[in-house]
Parts: structure tokens; C-alpha cells; sequence
């Protein structure tokens, strides 16, 4: 299982980079910068990630992210994460930027964007790995903050495939950036956002009819609606999932009461992902090790996974089919 797993090809669609800063770089990247962070080890770091929900987790994460500061560390960031797709055999990625994050403390936009996309254009040439980047608003800030946020990424415009919308979702419902959505998705992004991951079901319908989103990220409450589980397998509506993430946030006590088999089953367009690997335990296969441990499941119904984020991805048909040749062969010699 665990070999099958490893090899087999992958597509990433919900990662945010700044998650994916281990401890062992937010020290590097602290001394480098000379900024305070309040840990004298990266084990100590380790240690204090023991969340009870989403905020406890956001709290630590934006705190983490103070140590980057230069176009170099967001290439280090961005450079470090597809050195472990490559182990993963992740061959596409689409990957979230939060800039509010950055630009609030006085990091410009183009040091964030330009280093990442350095990184993304080695790893197309080197690796063989293509992507996308799509570009948070957070939630918790208004929507006037996420106007200007939308204004600073024009010259970008290139770069940038679409928006998405994360962070607390408590109380910070979509139809709060119903405008701005309209805005971006006038302005040619495509639109993703988390909804149904702490949130009713009723986020996921607001995010389908008012954002008009092509993917959902998360939306795992969707299992409270029967009638929504029903339209979205009918429509197609793409759900990333992410296993780890949800049980170390507690959205599921225990990964084997996770809903994402019942879902894939139910002909829902499911996909694995990681999120934040930094902090919730690991990588794409170490998500896919997890579900293949909790769940009596098919490498047919594994492979199905990689094939519903190729349909649910953002790359050319041609890019598609290559992807999708890719798993197919692998489940037949598997
Ligand atoms: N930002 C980073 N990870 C997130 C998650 N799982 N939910 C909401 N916002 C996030
Ligand atoms: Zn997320």
C-alpha cells in the first residue's frame, strides 16, 4: 500500500505556502532576518502545535510567518515545498499566498509573488512540475481590504490564475466578499474558497451561488445536506479535501469517522490535499497513507482521487490528458 501510494502520480489543489514552513526553516529564516521568535528550538516548536480548532491554529500560522521577509525566503519556502512534491510524486500543484499577511507588515507584493513564481518556474524546468497560484483574501479582514488586495495583484494579473478566500470562517460568512468576487471573476480570475470546513453547509451553497466558485476548499459539511451532497456530485462541483488538516483541527475526531470515502462514493468530485504539511503532520502521502489506513479502499478508488483533482484543476486539456494518461497506466501495471 505504501509503495502503491508513493508512486503514484498526484495534483495538488489546496496548499497554502506559508504553511508549508517547517520549523527548521522558520529558524533559519528567523536568524537570517533577526526576528524574535518565541522558541529556542525547532522541537519546541513542534511542540506547541496542538490545536483545538481553527483559530488555535491561525494564531501560531500567522505568527510563524513574521520570519518572511525577502524575495530569497519566499523562493526558500516555495523551493522547499516542491522538493517534497517531487518525493510525493506530486507532478501539478495549484498553491495558495495569503498577501494581506505580508503586505500588513510592510512586505511588498512583488517580493512575495516574485519569489514564489522563481521557485514554481525551476520546478517547471528541473522537476517536470507545472502550477498554478492563487491568492487568498483572509476573511477576518474587511472587505475593503480585500478591494485593495485585488488592486495590488493587477500588474500580477499574469501570474496569478484566481482568488480564494480563507481563514476564519466563523463568523465571516461569503456573502461578505460577494462583491469583490464579482470584481475578480469580472477582471478574468478564477474563484475558489474555503466553505463547510468549520462552517454549515449553507457557506458551500453561498460560495457556489454567490462567489461563484470552481472549486470548494474543504466542504466537508456538505454531509449535513443531503440534497447538496446530491448536487454536487451531479455538477461535479470539486471539494479539496484535507485529511490531516481536518483531524488535527478537529473537524473529525478520528480520521476513520472522516467523511471523504462516503463522499467519493457518492460520485462527489473528492480530492486529497494537504494544506498546511508543516503543521498538521505531513505531505500528500502522508494524507493518502492515512486515508488508505483508515478505510477499507480500492487502489482503484485511490487512483480516483489524483484523477477527480486532474478534472478539478486549472491547466490546460492537453496538460489534462498527459496527467490523467499518467495515472491510468500506473493503476495498470500497479
Ligand atoms: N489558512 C491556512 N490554512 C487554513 C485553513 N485550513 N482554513 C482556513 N484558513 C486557512
Ligand atoms: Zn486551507
Amino acid at each position: 500500500m505504501k509503495s502503491f501510494v508513493t508512486g503514484l502520480p498526484k495534483v495538488e489543489l489546496h496548499l497554502h505556502i506559508e504553511g508549508s514552513l517547517e520549523p527548521e526553516l522558520m529558524f533559519e529564516l528567523a536568524r537570517r532576518n533577526q526576528v524574535a521568535i518565541p522558541f529556542s528550538s525547532p522541537d519546541e516548536v513542534r511542540a506547541a502545535y496542538q490545536f483545538t480548532n481553527l483559530q488555535s491554529f491561525l494564531n501560531i500560522y500567522y505568527q510563524g510567518a513574521n520570519v518572511l521577509l525577502t524575495e530569497q525566503d519566499f523562493f526558500d519556502l516555495t523551493w522547499a515545498y516542491l522538493e517534497r512534491c517531487r518525493a510525493d510524486n506530486v507532478q501539478h500543484c495549484e498553491i495558495f499566498f495569503d498577501p494581506q499577511t505580508h503586505t500588513d507588515r510592510g512586505v511588498a507584493f512583488a517580493t512575495v509573488v516574485n519569489g514564489i513564481c522563481a521557485a514554481l518556474t525551476k520546478a517547471e524546468q528541473e522537476l517536470a512540475i507545472s502550477s498554478q497560484l492563487i491568492m487568498c483574501f483572509l476573511r477576518h479582514l474587511d472587505e475593503d481590504a480585500a478591494f485593495a488586495t485585488l488592486e495590488m495583484a493587477l500588474p500580477f494579473k499574469d501570474k496569478i490564475i484566481g482568488v480564494g478566500l480563507d481563514s476564519s470562517e466563523q463568523g465571516n460568512p461569503p456573502e461578505k466578499f460577494a462583491r469583490v468576487f464579482a470584481k475578480a471573476k469580472a477582471l478574468g480570475f478564477l474563484t475558489v474558497a474555503h466553505a463547510g470546513e468549520e462552517g454549515p453547509a449553507q457557506n458551500i451553497v453561498d460560495a457556489i451561488e454567490l462567489l461563484q466558485v470552481n472549486r470548494v476548499d474543504h466542504g466537508v459539511s456538505c454531509a449535513q445536506d443531503p440534497a447538496l451532497v446530491a448536487s454536487l456530485a451531479a455538477t461535479r462541483m470539486p471539494l479539496t479535501v484535507c485529511p490531516l488538516s481536518n483531524t488535527k483541527l478537529k473537524v473529525f475526531e478520528h480520521m476513520t469517522d472522516h467523511n471523504l470515502v462516503e463522499l467519493l462514493r457518492q460520485g462527489v468530485c473528492v480530492t486529497i490535499n494537504s494544506d498546511d504539511p508543516a503543521y498538521f503532520g505531513g505531505y500528500m502521502t502522508a494524507n493518502f497513507m492515512a486515508v488508505a489506513e483508515a478505510f477499507a479502499i480500492s487502489n482503484a478508488e485511490l487512483a480516483q482521487f489524483s484523477l477527480n483533482a486532474i478534472e478539478a484543476s486549472f491547466i490546460s486539456q492537453e496538460r489534462k490528458d498527459e496527467l490523467t494518461q499518467a495515472v491510468e497506466a500506473y493503476l495498470q501495471q500497479a
